[in-house]
């Protein structure tokens, strides 16, 4: 994946554990539009890539911006993020969106949990100048620690129900209640930490259909690969032997197929191929229940096989 120079020109923190860094171009010219929804790769200064939303207006052309939040558990690449003054240069990628404003629905129901307001934030800014019928629901664990909340409430005080410091029970017990009155021809969005998606999708998943939900997930599913074995893929008529330790994007880029990757996890969709015959074995967390069950993709990043031989082409 081709990468970029920016600069960092402001840091604004959003609450004390998330930042707002804003990008620039070095040389100042126009850093383009997105669509609402979209993510970015970014370099940090320890040369770890992580997938972060762009959060701020999509029609301003200045600046992207990205709100990190410092994680306990982090492998060096929010905390460094955290350490970035105005100045500082970072690689990014281009936007690629994961979840996008459905133009067919009627109506949007945005669900954010946490620092998964980020893309929310964007969609809602995007929706509200436009008139697009929307609904905001932001769980966060504090008023504190909710980021984007004073813009949100000048912005949009009549579509943002805010939901802060409730507990689990409350937590789907509004869920539900959402679920019930969505109107007819929504279409819903969730962003937010896994136990939180998986508890809404299961939630929505009682009125929505697998095409209703759209989700944009940056965790890496957890994969016991004690059971791998081998087997063969084929792209454009040759053959390549996949090993139980390595895995399909290796093994093809290793022969020159230059196939793009990014997080390697199985979390950005970078490197999807299309399945011309076999079923693999899906072990993302990009693919919706549609697309996997479809068996027409796989982010052969992480995912394998179920039969013996995988016939895969570019996507
Ligand atoms: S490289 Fe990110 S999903 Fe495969």
């Amino acid at each position: 994946m081709a990468m970029k120079e920016v600069t960092v020109t402001d840091i604004v923190y959003e609450t004390p554990s998330i930042v707002s860094i804003y990008l620039a171009l070095p040389d100042g010219t126009p850093i383009g539009h997105y669509v609402p929804g979209a993510h970015i790769d970014v370099e940090g200064p320890t040369a770890i890539t992580r997938q972060y939303s762009l959060c701020g207006r999509p029609d301003g052309d200045d600046a992207y911006v990205v709100a990190v939040k410092r994680e306990e558990a982090s492998r060096g690449g929010s905390e460094a993020l955290h350490t970035l003054k105005v100045g500082d240069t970072l690689k990014i990628s281009e936007p690629r969106n994961l979840i996008g404003i459905e133009e067919e629905a009627s109506h949007h129901i945005l669900i954010a949990g946490g620092i998964g307001i980020t893309p929310m934030h964007s969609m809602a800014r995007y929706m509200d100048v436009r008139g697009i019928s929307f609904e905001l629901h932001y769980f966060a664990s504090s008023e504190e620690e909710a980021a984007f909340l004073p813009i949100l409430r000048e912005k949009c005080p009549e579509k943002l129900h805010t939901h802060l410091g409730i507990s689990r029970e409350e937590q789907t017990a509004v869920l539900q209640e959402v679920v019930k009155n969505a109107p007819e021809g929504s279409h819903a969005y969730l962003c937010g930490p896994e136990g939180f998606m998986e508890k809404v999708t299961t939630i929505l998943s009682t009125r929505f259909t697998d095409e209703e939900i759209h989700f944009e997930n940056f965790h890496a599913a957890e994969i016991d690969e004690s059971g791998n074995t081998a087997f063969v893929v084929e792209l454009e008529g040759e053959e390549y032997d996949i090993p139980a330790d390595r895995s399909i994007v290796e093994v093809l880029n290793e022969n020159g197929a230059e196939i793009d990757t990014s997080c390697e996890e199985g979390i950005c969709g970078t490197c999807i191929m299309s399945v011309l015959q076999g079923t693999p074995e899906h072990r993302d967390n990009v693919l919706t229940k549609g697309e996997r069950e479809a068996n027409e993709t796989m982010a052969v990043c992480v995912s394998r096989t179920r039969d013996p031989k995988l016939v895969l082409d570019y996507f």
